[in-house]
C-alpha cells in the first residue's frame, strides 16, 4: 500500500526547481528515482538498494534526453518517501482511497472471460466509441461520429500527448494557464513547443483577458484549458470561455481541453468550450473515466474532434500505444451509460468531503480558497510562517503527519505558487477528518 504510494506520486512533475528542497532529502532519493521510476512500485522499492550500489559501482552519469533533462528530479518522490517514513495521512494523491461501483468491475470481469483479452481496435472499441458520443451529447447537445471524431486512449495522460504530437509541430507557440496539470508542460516540451504561460491567480484564479490579449497572435497555434481546474478547483465561466474563443477565432488557435473532472462540477454549470458557436472545428475535447468512476488505474481516455483534428491525434495515437486495454475498454463503455442517479450521487458526496475539508482547514487556520469543481482546494499556508510552500509541506508530513502538494510545481515561474499548497478530498471521510484533527493538534501559527 505504501509504495504504490511512490510510484504515483512519481507521475507529477519531476522539477529541477527543488534541488535544494534538502540536500540529504535530494542525494538519497534522486539516486533511487532515477534508477527505478520505471519499475513498478513493487520492484522499484524492492530494486532501489540493489540500484544504489550498482550506480555506486559504475559511476555512470545519469541519462537523459535534453527535451526532458528540466523534469529530472521529483519533489513528489521526496514527499512521499517522507510521507512513508513519518506515517502521514496522504491528503496529496489524486486518486480515491475507495474503489469504484461494483457493475462496472463486475462488466470487466465479464468482458475479461468473454475473451476480450487481444488487441482492440486501434481508435476504440465500437462500442465504448459510441458510449462517448452518446455522453458528449448528453452533455452538450453536440452530435459526433463515433468513427470518425472519438478516439480512445489510455487515460487523458495519453489523449493529452497524443493530442500535443498529433497537432504541434515544434516551435508552434502554446499558451497554457498556470498552475496547470504537469503533464502538460513535459509533453509540450517532448513536441519542441514554445510554451508560454498566463497566471490565475487567487482569491477566485479569474482569467486575466487583459493579460491573454496580450500574449495570444497569428503564431500562437494552440491553447490548453482546463476546467474544472486542477489543482484550483476553478471552474471557467461562460464569459471567460466566450472571450477565449472569440480570441481563438480571431487568431486562428485551437483548443485543447482537458474536462477529465466535468462531473466533479459543483457550484455552477460545467461548459464545454467544444458547445461554443464556431469552437468545435477547432478543439480537442479530451477526457476520462477515472475520476469519474473513482478507477483511476484503468487507464481509459478519450479525444473528440472534427475529424481534420482527430487524423493527428490518431496517428499520434497509433505510434505511442496503439490501442487502449480491450477489456476495460468494454466496462468503460457500460460506465458511460450510468444512470443519473450515479453522477448525483457522485456529486453529493463529494460535497459532502467538500464541506468537512474546507471547514476543518478554516478551522485550522488556513486561508482557503474557493473550490467550485474538481476534488481538490488550495490553500494559503503563510499564516504558518514557513518560507515556502515546500518548506511547508515538508513541515508538514515530517511534523504533523499529513500530505499536501506544493503548487509552485504547477508555473512555469515556481514563485507564483510559493504561498499556496493543495489538499484533495477524493478520501473516505475518515482519513479526511484524521488529517484536519492532526494539523488541528499539531500545526501552530
Ligand atoms: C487535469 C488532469 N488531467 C489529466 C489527468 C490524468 O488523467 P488520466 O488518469 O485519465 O490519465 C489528471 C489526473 O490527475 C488531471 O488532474
Amino acid at each position: 500500500m505504501l509504495t504504490s504510494h511512490i510510484y504515483s506520486l512519481m507521475r507529477f512533475t519531476p522539477s529541477s526547481k527543488f534541488l535544494g528542497f534538502s540536500n540529504h532529502f535530494h542525494s538519497v532519493i534522486a539516486s533511487s528515482f532515477s534508477l527505478t521510476s520505471k519499475f513498478p512500485s513493487s520492484i522499484a522499492a524492492t530494486m532501489s538498494t540493489q540500484n544504489d550500489t550498482a550506480a555506486l559501482k559504475t559511476h555512470q552519469p545519469l541519462q537523459i534526453a535534453k527535451r526532458l533533462e528540466k523534469f529530472q528530479t521529483t519533489i513528489f518522490t521526496q514527499m512521499s518517501l517522507l510521507a512513508i517514513k513519518h506515517k502521514a495521512i496522504n491528503l496529496g494523491q489524486g486518486f480515491p482511497n475507495f474503489d469504484g461501483p461494483e457493475f462496472i468491475k463486475e462488466a470487466a470481469i465479464q468482458s475479461i472471460r468473454d475473451g476480450k483479452n487481444q488487441y482492440a481496435r486501434g481508435y476504440g472499441v465500437p462500442d465504448l466509441n459510441i458510449a462517448i458520443s452518446e455522453r458528449f451529447k448528453k452533455d452538450t447537445g453536440l452530435v459526433v461520429d463515433p468513427e470518425k471524431e472519438v478516439t480512445v486512449t489510455s487515460g487523458c495522460t495519453e489523449a493529452i500527448a497524443a493530442t500535443i504530437l498529433g497537432l504541434i509541430n515544434p516551435g508552434d507557440e502554446v499558451i497554457m494557464f498556470a498552475p496547470f496539470y504537469d503533464s502538460y508542460e513535459a509533453t509540450l516540451s517532448m513536441a519542441g513547443a514554445k510554451v508560454k504561460s498566463v497566471t490565475l491567480r487567487p482569491p477566485d484564479f479569474a482569467v486575466p483577458i487583459e493579460e491573454l490579449k496580450s500574449i495570444i497572435s497569428k503564431n500562437t497555434r494552440a491553447i490548453l484549458i482546463n476546467t474544472p481546474h486542477n489543482p484550483t478547483g476553478k471552474m471557467f465561466t461562460r464569459e471567460e470561455l466566450d472571450c477565449i474563443a472569440s480570441l481563438c477565432i480571431e487568431n486562428d488557435v485551437l483548443v485543447f481541453t482537458d474536462e477529465v473532472y466535468d462531473k466533479l462540477a459543483f457550484d455552477m454549470e460545467h461548459i464545454s468550450m467544444a458547445s461554443l458557436p464556431g469552437m468545435y472545428e477547432r478543439t480537442v475535447t479530451m477526457n476520462s473515466l477515472g475520476k469519474t468512476f473513482s478507477l483511476t488505474g484503468w487507464k481509459i481516455g478519450w479525444a473528440i474532434a472534427p475529424p481534420h483534428l482527430t487524423w493527428g491525434v490518431r496517428q499520434a495515437h497509433a505510434y505511442l500505444t496503439f490501442a487502449t486495454s480491450h477489456p476495460f475498454q468494454c466496462a468503460a463503455a457500460v460506465a458511460l451509460r450510468a444512470s443519473d442517479s450515479y453522477y448525483e450521487e457522485l456529486k453529493r458526496d463529494y460535497m459532502a468531503k467538500r464541506a468537512i475539508l474546507v471547514e476543518g482547514l478554516k478551522a485550522v487556520g488556513f486561508k482557503v480558497f474557493p473550490s467550485s469543481g474538481t476534488y481538490f482546494v488550495v490553500v494559503d499556508h503563510t499564516p504558518f510562517g514557513l518560507e515556502d510552500d515546500i518548506a511547508f509541506c515538508e513541515y508538514l508530513v515530517k511534523e504533523v503527519g499529513v500530505v499536501a502538494i506544493p503548487t509552485s510545481v504547477f508555473y512555469l515561474n515556481p514563485e507564483e505558487g510559493k504561498n499556496l499548497v493543495r489538499f484533495t478530498f477524493c478520501k473516505d471521510e475518515g482519513t479526511i477528518r484524521s488529517a484536519v484533527d492532526r494539523m488541528k493538534e499539531k500545526l501552530k501559527k
